[in-house]
């Protein structure tokens, strides 16, 4: 055994192996290693609790979901309307989510929060949207074109300019998402005022 250096201190003592003729020091770790292990120990445990025990995080997978949603919506909203694309604009939650925005700003005074209208309370203006009574037909581009032109001597305003086509459609797909394609169109004649 080659005894110590003399520059060597205490701390650099020699481990007591030696392989292939080998021996090493018993060096202490370097400060920037020793603090960017325990950083990386902290990390680990604020991110495992935000996105494990917390779930506060979205999964990797709806990430990808709301990505694909957000690019669909972007394609349809460009596409024409037409009975499909508004059905498939209701089963996008990027395209319901700007729609329920719209409706909470412009439609629930009169039809409530819920949608439900006269259903749910009698002193409410507008008539239920969630049910398969329709006045003005109940296929999408009917429904898309009442609300763009609006019932004026019967208090349902024109939307057409106020909201421009996009959010007519959006709204539209929202209020779609409250039914289910194929369901039936019950056709009840308007009441004279
Ligand atoms: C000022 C009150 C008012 C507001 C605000 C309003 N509506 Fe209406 N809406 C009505 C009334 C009243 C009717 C019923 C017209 C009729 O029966 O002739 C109606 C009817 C409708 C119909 C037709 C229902 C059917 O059975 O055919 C749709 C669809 C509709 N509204 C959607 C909307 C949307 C979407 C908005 C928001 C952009 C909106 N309304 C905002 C009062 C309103």
């Amino acid at each position: 055994m080659t005894p110590l250096p003399p520059e060597k201190s205490e701390e650099d003592r020699i481990r007591p192996h030696v392989y292939d003729g080998i021996q090493e020091f018993d060096k202490r770790l370097p400060n920037w290693w020793l603090y960017t292990l325990y950083l990386t120990i902290v990390f680990w445990v604020g991110y495992w609790a935000y996105f494990e025990w917390f779930r506060a995080g979205p999964t990797s997978a709806q990430e990808v979901g709301a990505e694909l949603a957000r690019i669909e919506a972007a394609r349809l909203a460009v596409a024409q309307v037409d009975d499909p694309t508004l059905w498939q604009m209701s089963r996008n939650p990027a395209i319901t989510a700007a729609g329920r925005a719209v409706y909470d700003a412009n439609c629930a005074a009169c039809h409530l929060a819920s949608l439900r209208g006269k259903a749910e309370s009698p002193v409410a203006i507008g008539p239920d949207l969630t049910d398969n009574v329709w006045v003005y037909g109940g296929r999408p581009v009917e429904v898309h074109a009442l609300i763009t032109k609006g019932v004026l001597a019967k208090g349902m305003p024109t939307w057409g300019p106020v909201l421009g086509p996009r959010k007519i459609s959006e709204v539209t797909a929202f209020l779609l998402s409250r039914h289910r394609e194929g369901d039936p169109i019950v056709l009840q004649p308007p009441s004279t005022p």
